[in-house]
């Protein structure tokens, strides 16, 4: 018995260390599927509080966002305060009165998981404390409050190494031992497709959206973008993304402005490019239209799907309605008609006519080798089957996403 205890508390001490014994790496299995979840930054900038993050997680609970699949409730930028004597962080007295560890502790309850935002610099891009030179420190301290999400961004980070401050605190991360999803933030200027898979969970591709549909807005010596440009802007790294590694376009801007039906492309172009599903509105104030977009589980389920392959873009001739498609699980499909133009336009699609290849899964819709059930996952209606031809109106800025099962 007592040989027993003694080896039980010899593994458990073993399985404490065991993180800082072994080599660094990024804590695996912890985003095989896009990560889900909110961020305050869109909606907020930097006015943030316990109160408002503390009624977010209330609301991402009771809305049905937690069942859909949301769950991390992510505080970006301006929670910072000093950092004391010794050099560890400590939020802002006023607005995070209780503190991150009560903070953390209360979205916990809720079946939640808890984000915080760093950046690589000396400073934020707010112009808050950065962890340069502090990754460790910062790491526990993290890790002591129950942090489970770390977006890192790379303000003010001149003359560093992206792969060199990225991977530091990576293993930062790791050898305090909480396994946290590292979101990497550096909008692409490094290349990270090429070299974070071993990194981080996800990296942003660009700068940062905007809640427009195709705008671009000049802010002096950096612009934020449109919904459209966004997606046009990194045509050819799909190949880089899998699970446990996701190509980040940004977070969504559901909810913030936009029409519906822009709302609506937004989010299936999101999910067709298995994007993370980061809500970036007050979910406490959200219109039904809203939240059914963000909580539609058949879309969702596409950007979900186990596969993980990011999807593409087929046609590229016609003007206005765009084609996109993802392989799936199981060899479905899903196909997204996506009417950029100010006018409706009829779709006519004739699936045998259409053998759409992908060369990254290597998969092939053949609507003549094999019929697919075909069902709109907007309108949540059955159309038949790939045996009869599509014909569908779609109106402006909007799309009409389908999911195609093998019969
Ligand atoms: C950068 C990031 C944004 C946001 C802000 C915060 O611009 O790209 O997503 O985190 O910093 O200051």
């Amino acid at each position: 018995m007592r040989h027993l205890l003694l080896a039980g508390i010899l593994a458990s001490i073993l399985w404490i260390l065991s993180p800082s014994l072994m080599q660094a790496q990024k804590f695996e299995g912890l985003a095989l599927t896009p990560p889900m979840g909110w961020n305050s930054w869109n909606k907020f900038a930097c006015n943030v509080d316990e109160r408002m993050i503390r009624e977010i997680a209330d609301a991402m609970a009771s809305s049905g966002m937690k069942d859909a699949g949301y769950q991390y409730v992510v505080i970006d930028d301006c929670w910072h305060g000093e950092r004391d004597s010794l050099g560890f962080i400590h939020p802002d007295p006023q607005r995070f009165p209780s503190g991150m560890k009560a903070l953390a502790d209360y979205i916990h309850a809720k079946g939640l998981k808890f984000g915080i935002y760093s950046c690589a610099g000396i400073q934020t891009c707010g112009g808050r404390p950065g962890s340069r030179g502090r990754e460790y420190q910062d790491a526990l301290m993290y890790a002591k409050w129950g942090v489970d999400y770390l977006k890192y961004d790379w303000c003010n980070t001149a003359g560093l190494s992206a792969v060199g401050a990225y991977t530091t605190m990576r293993d930062a991360l790791f050898a305090a031992g909480r396994p946290v999803v590292f979101s990497l933030c550096e909008w692409g200027d490094n290349q990270p497709w090429t070299w974070a898979k071993d990194v981080g969970h996800l990296w942003r591709t660009t700068g940062d959206i905007t809640n427009c549909f195709d705008c671009e807005v000049n802010h002096g010596s950096w612009s934020s973008w449109g919904v459209m440009k966004i997606v046009e802007m990194r045509k050819d790294i799909r190949k880089h993304a899998g699970p446990g590694h996701w190509n980040d376009p940004d977070m969504l801007e559901v909810g913030n402005g936009m029409l519906a039906s822009e709302d609506r492309s937004h989010f299936s172009l999101w999910c067709l490019l298995a994007a993370p599903l980061i809500a970036g509105n007050d979910l406490r104030a959200m219109s039904n239209e809203t939240i059914e977009i963000l909580t539609n589980r058949e879309v969702i389920a596409v950007d979900q799907d186990s596969l993980g392959v990011q999807g593409l873009r087929y046609n590229d001739n016609e003007e206005s309605l765009e084609v996109w498609v993802k392989p799936l699980k199981y060899g479905d499909w899903a196909i997204c008609f996506l009417n950029r133009s100010s006018k409706a336009q009829e779709v006519n699609f004739d699936w045998s006519k259409n053998v759409i290849s992908d060369d990254i899964s290597k998969t092939t819709l053949n609507a003549s080798e094999r019929t697919y059930r075909v069902r709109d996952l907007w309108a949540k209606k059955n159309l038949g089957t790939t045996r009869e031809k599509l014909s569908a109106k779609v109106p402006s800025k909007d799309v009409l996403m389908l999911r195609l099962t093998r019969q």
